[in-house]
């Protein structure tokens, strides 16, 4: 008998890898189309969210989206060493918008070879070349060159072709001013859409990073809070859960063991998290397979402590290797409040470690201790003051260590 289930597992646990179908996120779409629709730029997108709720992947489909409204769109993943310093800020948004502009030829005139008196009409591509020299010659700081360069490239190339150019920046939470002394980049980048948005230059921002990216970006210029849009992508419902795990295989008899009962275990598993659903999905695709022949609901339903130990190996494990003793237990600590996947407080967490520890922690302690969390990347403090994991279903994690 021919096998019924095709083999290739659809399912795609990985870092901005396009899912086999992208679930729910019409209201972030729509948002999107709102700000394309701007006539004057008053507001860019940060497109904010935890580890694999889905950023990169969301960011890959408005792409089409902009083009198809007749935007422009450049970017690419920011780097810390992209953003060190404003001359390299200023070289990856250079280097970005020729990618753009090196399609159009401007014409200029030149003096001729022979007779200096003399000139001659020169077309030359607006590239990379020749936007830098743009820049080195322009007067003033970098923030002043650069705007002279955006400033150009909009009146020659853009504003009679196009809707507009995007600057798309993923990882955008890499970036931060005063890594080097005197230097400013994301003040810099700031300072630059907002001022060449002022004048009708139709450059929109679309910056996507982990939570920590707009706290860094007010920090750096008050404004901030004005100039973007901030959608917070989160897990996904029950209902865009299904279609997640669903979608996928509808219609193949691999569908089947994916029941009601065993789509709500997926969903208390994964805490409906993009890249958790897909890292279950793919195993039970597995197993789905293995089992052909048997009725494949029975080794389905066994599967899923399996299935934990593994996400914890592949996911949890190497994060959680990193803190000491006392973090662990201060970490414990925090998995036993109440509704800490969503928020807690320093005040929370003390009271609640006197309880649960014979030695409990005092609230600089506990202030203190966050704040290491937070430079290993396990907690990030939000924009009201309080705390979250910064790495989704992370709770769930801790609870099992039996902490
Ligand atoms: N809406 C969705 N529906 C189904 N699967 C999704 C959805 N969004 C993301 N995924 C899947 O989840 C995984 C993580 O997505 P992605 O890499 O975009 O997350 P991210 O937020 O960019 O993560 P990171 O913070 O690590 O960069 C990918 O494997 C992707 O296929
Ligand atoms: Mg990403």
């Amino acid at each position: 008998m021919t096998n019924p289930i095709p083999h290739r597992n659809p399912y795609t646990p990985g870092a901005g890898h396009q899912p086999p179908y992208l679930a729910g996120r019409a209201e972030e779409t729509n948002i999107f189309r709102e700000l394309l629709s701007q006539e004057t730029i008053l507001k860019n997108l940060v497109l904010t969210g935890l580890r694999g709720v889905g950023k990169t992947v969301l960011l890959d489909t408005l792409k089409p989206l902009a083009i198809a409204e007749g935007w422009v769109w450049v970017g690419t993943d920011m780097s810390e060493q992209s953003s060190l310093t404003d001359e390299r800020m200023a070289t990856r948004l250079i280097t970005d918008l020729a990618t753009w502009t090196s399609s159009v030829v401007v014409s200029h005139s030149e003096a001729t070879p022979i007779l200096a008196q003399m000139t001659r009409r020169v077309d030359t591509p607006l590239d990379y070349r020749h936007l830098m020299d743009i820049y080195a010659n322009a007067p003033g700081l970098p923030s002043d060159k650069l705007k002279a360069v955006f400033d150009l490239a909009w009146r020659v190339a853009g504003a009679s072709q196009r809707r507009g150019v995007i600057f798309a920046y993923d990882e955008a939470q890499t970036m931060s001013d005063g890594n080097d002394k005197d230097q400013f980049p994301l003040s810099m980048l700031l300072d630059v859409f907002q001022s060449i948005q002022k004048q009708g230059v139709r450059f929109m921002l679309v910056l996507t990073g982990l939570p920590t990216l707009f706290p860094k970006l007010v920090a750096a210029r008050t404004y901030a809070e004005r100039m973007f849009r901030v959608v917070v992508l989160d897990h996904l419902d029950d209902a865009e859960t299904k279609e997640a795990i669903l979608k996928p295989i509808e219609n193949t008899p691999s569908a089947l063991p994916f029941t009601d009962p065993a789509i709500r275990e997926i969903y208390t598993l994964s805490g409906g998290y993009p890249y958790f659903i897909q890292f279950v999905c793919r195993e039970l695709y597995d197993i789905v397979l293995r089992s052909m022949d048997a009725n494949a609901v029975a080794p389905f339903r066994n599967s899923f402590e399996a299935i934990t130990q593994k996400l914890d190996r592949d996911f949890f494990d190497g994060r959680w290797a990193k803190t000491t003793d006392r973090q662990r237990d201060l970490l414990g600590v925090i998995a036993s409040i109440e509704h800490c996947e969503t928020e807690f407080t320093i005040q929370q967490v003390e009271e609640a470690s006197k309880k649960r520890l014979a030695k409990g922690f005092s609230s600089s302690h506990v202030s203190q201790m966050l704040q290491a969390l937070g430079e290993a990347g396990l907690v990030y403090k939000n924009r009201r003051g309080k705390y979250s994991f910064a790495v989704p279903m992370l709770h769930e994690f801790i609870r099992r260590q039996g902490i």
